[in-house]
């Protein structure tokens, strides 16, 4: 199976665990790690709207706790009228973990739709370097 495969299939394991009761909109993420694992993800909200959170945060929580240091390749999947690209805090939560040609696939509920990396996701970043 190819990675994309996996990462999908992981992904969309992942949305159908979604908690949605307000926007009705699944949407599940996966990442392979540089630990060679694959960690999802799934959209979690809250009654108070802006306590919830998304796809990629809880992958990246995933990773985290799983002892991923690094993204590989990132796969999120939704379903809508468009594809679900992540959304702008996303893209800097990606940023923390991934290098600018780190390949972002955007999934509907039948496969990949758009291939991404991140840095066309969210050109002239800021991040970890930034610091050091
Ligand atoms: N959502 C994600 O989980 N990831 C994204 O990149 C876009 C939006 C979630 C947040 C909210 O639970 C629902 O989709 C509707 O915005």
């Amino acid at each position: 199976m190819t990675t994309v495969d996996r990462l999908f299939n992981a992904a969309k394991a992942a949305r159908e665990k979604a908690h949605v009761p307000y926007s009705r909109f699944k949407v599940g993420s996966a990442i392979l790690a540089d630990d060679g694992q694959i960690y999802a993800g799934c959209n979690v909200e809250n009654a108070a709207y802006p306590s919830g959170t998304c796809a990629e945060a809880g992958a990246i929580a995933a990773m985290v706790l799983g002892g991923g240091t690094a993204i590989q390749e990132m796969l999120v999947i939704g379903d809508g009228p468009l594809p679900c690209t992540p959304c702008g805090n996303c893209r800097q939560r990606i940023r923390e973990f991934a290098k600018p040609g780190t390949p972002v696939h955007v999934a509907g509920l039948t496969g990949v739709q758009q291939s991404f990396t991140l840095e066309a996701l969210l050109p002239a970043s800021f991040g970890p370097e930034n610091l050091s």
